[in-house]
């Protein structure tokens, strides 16, 4: 596994924002594993959500990022797979929070609802946060 890997996926109400989260991540230094969607032609949000898990959950990857309308139904998506703790955020306080609390590995992003710039600062935030361990470690451990 590769720790500066990132996977990202997304439905069509994501695939603009995904594309510009991917450049920014390449700018950031991260090999970028885009599982798609690969134009703006309506797909099934499940489909992506489940590709994403997938790697994620077996340990292809550490972290990923999944964008659809809302963030909501990709990230049900993903938690249906082991290992996956997807977390919709909205912003800073929110991505740095399930780093903290929840030890989430994927960040589940709403673009009908988030700006660029908040988007942006969720992703920049849910990367660069620990895990902050000690009481939340026995409540992350009883979601597995
Ligand atoms: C697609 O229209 C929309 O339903 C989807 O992107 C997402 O918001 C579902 O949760």
């Amino acid at each position: 596994m590769s720790r500066k890997q990132i996977a990202i996926a997304s439905d069509h109400a994501g695939y603009d924002l995904k594309t510009t989260l991917a450049g920014e991540l390449a700018e950031m230094g991260y090999q970028v594993l885009d599982l798609g969607t690969d134009g703006p032609q309506s797909v099934d949000y499940p489909d992506f959500g489940s590709a994403l898990a997938k790697v994620v959950g077996e340990g292809e990857v550490e972290r990923g990022i999944l964008i659809c309308g809302t963030g909501i139904g990709i990230s049900m998506a993903a938690n249906r797979h082991p290992g996956v703790r997807a977390a919709v955020c909205w912003d800073e306080t929110s991505a740095r929070l399930t780093r903290e609390h929840n030890d989430a590995n994927v960040l589940a992003l709403g673009a009908r609802l988030l700006g660029v710039e908040v988007a942006k600062d969720c992703v920049r935030t849910f990367l660069s946060t620990d895990f902050a361990g000690g009481r939340h470690a026995g409540r992350v451990a009883k979601l597995g």
